[in-house]
């Protein structure tokens, strides 16, 4: 095992919280800030994750002498041998206690002068939380020769949250979590993934070898809702100006039309308002708002795709939103899919799914009117309620602050990754049980796919370097260059056609 230091003593510790050690002469810097180290200890094998590493040298501790020295117009090392006194030291946190295979507290500190190894990987697995044999592969914990495989119960069954700012492989890495389980073997049992894609991000499943046959995509002309299976309730949750007794006397309505007819559209349901009893101080705003309604492209005669559909073992189902231009649209539309979803799953008519939600912030956001959040109402009940069904959520979003605060606390896991905008932040310490102040301060050091995971899937907090997608990217997250090359090569066939055509 790889000696990297020496305990000593400082004016802090060791303590059962921190430690230091000087780290260790080689060729090569043998550890770095994040590192997982092991030390024995007489309450037993104690892990500790490497905090900070800082240099010292003592005779450049009295600003007087360096300054006095660099006056005369002569360095240091001239008189003295400043080289040999440089050092790194290692400020460590005690994790806890590895007793085979059992984990407990810290309760008493390492002597100073116990040797510091690094830490052995194997027990790091299990010390770590991951699930070695059906864990989901999701990249390598940074610094160690270790897979980081999350258990999948962990991750999803009390939901999780992916965080990051725009760009930082959010898409990406929820892309590597999809393949991951899209690859899991019939015998292990595979969840009904369903994406709520606004802008096209998934498509690259559907053109690629391995999973084309296990994705399939619903878009504008496959997504009807039926005015025929609608209650007052949901007419009214997609319209929430309704009033109570709007609501009252289109039950009504509803009812009557259900006798007579057993299948009907928007129109039909509009002309019975109007042809109904209701007073006309109620009736007029009914009408107003139902017609509105009754403007979107989504209304029509069948109600499609049905919840059996769109919920299948082990089938990816995306739900590409991109073509509805009009955020009510799509909040309507999520409304609708996520209530029936849930519905089947307490009645277990569907397998578990895991429902992920791009742009989360933008179905489920915090301090706006009613109207403006058509589908809060049911991600925060799935949110609150899901567990006990395993109907499991996904919150992705780029802007935690605007993401309701409800939902995100719901989430028992996350994976964060580059956020610097302190509000952003601020959030995130605040809805997101779990995380240290010390994996804060590390969050707007993270760079393009490193994530850092947290939470209810994990022992402590993960640093991870998310792997490669093997699933094609979409030409809707291309990057500009490439995007550019495209639509060049593109444009000039097309003038290519119309020079021949000519
Ligand atoms: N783990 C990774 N390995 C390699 N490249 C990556 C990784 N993660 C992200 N990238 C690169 O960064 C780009 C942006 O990632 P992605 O589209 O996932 O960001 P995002 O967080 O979803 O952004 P947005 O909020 O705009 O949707 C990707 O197209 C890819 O090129
Ligand atoms: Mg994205």
């Amino acid at each position: 095992m790889q000696e990297i230091g020496t305990v000593i003593s400082t004016l802090e510790g060791p303590s059962t919280s921190e430690f230091s050690f000087v780290i260790a002469e080689t060729k090569e810097i043998p550890i770095r800030k994040g590192q997982y180290v092991q030390l024995n200890t007489e309450d037993g094998l104690l892990i500790a994750r490497v905090a900070e590493i800082i240099k010292t040298n003592r005779y450049f501790m009295q600003a007087e002498a360096v300054s006095e020295y660099g006056r005369e117009g002569k360095a240091m090392d001239e008189f003295f041998p400043v080289d040999r006194w440089e050092y790194l030291v290692a400020n460590a946190t005690p994790l806890g206690i590895w007793d085979n295979g059992i984990q407990r507290r810290a309760s008493f500190p390492p002597s100073p002068g116990t040797k510091v190894y690094r830490a052995d990987e194997k027990i790091l697995f299990d010390f770590l939380g991951l699930d070695a044999e059906r864990g989901l592969a999701i990249g390598s914990v940074e610094f160690h020769e270790l897979e980081a495989r999350l258990n999948l119960t962990k991750l999803f069954q009390k939901h999780c949250s992916v965080l990051a700012q725009t760009g930082f492989g959010k898409s990406y890495l929820v892309a590597v979590l999809i393949e991951e389980i899209l690859k899991r073997s019939d015998e292990l049992g595979k969840p009904a993934l369903i994406v709520v894609d606004p802008h096209g991000e998934y498509l690259g499943f559907t053109q690629d070898r391995t999973f084309s046959t296990k994705t399939k995509i619903f878009r504008i002309g496959d997504l009807e809702i039926s005015a025929n299976n609608l209650s007052s309730y949901q007419i009214a949750e997609f319209q929430p100006h309704i009033t109570y007794v709007g609501k009252r006397e289109l039950a009504k309505v509803i009812s009557q039309l259900k006798n007579e007819k057993r299948a009907y559209g928007m129109d039909e349901l509009i002309q019975a308002v109007e042809a109904s009893d209701i007073t006309p101080k109620t009736k007029g705003p009914l009408l107003a708002w139902i017609s509105e309604l009754a403007r979107s492209l989504l209304f029509g005669k069948i109600d499609r795709p049905s919840v059996q559909e769109l919920a299948k073992p082990g089938q990816l189902s995306i739900l590409d939103l991109s073509d509805f231009i009009h955020l009510r649209d799509r909040q309507i539309l999520l409304t609708h899919l996520a209530r029936k979803l849930f519905n089947s799953r307490r009645a277990n008519e569907i397998p578990p799914f895991i429902l992920f939600v791009e742009e989360s912030h933008q179905f489920c956001p915090e301090q706006v009117e009613r109207s403006q959040a058509i589908s809060k109402g049911i991600i925060e009940t799935i949110a609150r309620e899901g567990r006990k069904f395993n109907a499991c959520l996904v919150l992705i979003s780029q802007r935690p602050i605007q993401l309701s605060t409800t939902a995100l606390s719901q989430c028992d896991s996350h994976i964060i990754m580059h956020v610097s905008n302190p509000y952003d932040l601020d959030h995130i310490a605040k809805s997101c049980e779990g995380i240290t102040k010390d994996v804060l301060k590390s969050i707007p050091g993270l760079k393009v796919g490193e994530a850092i995971i947290t939470g209810e899937v994990v022992n402590y907090p993960l640093l991870v370097k998310v792997r490669e997608r093997e699933s094609k990217i979409s030409e809707k997250g291309a990057r500009l260059e490439d995007a550019i090359l495209n639509f060049n090569k593109e444009f000039g066939k097309k003038i290519e056609d119309l020079d021949a055509f000519r």
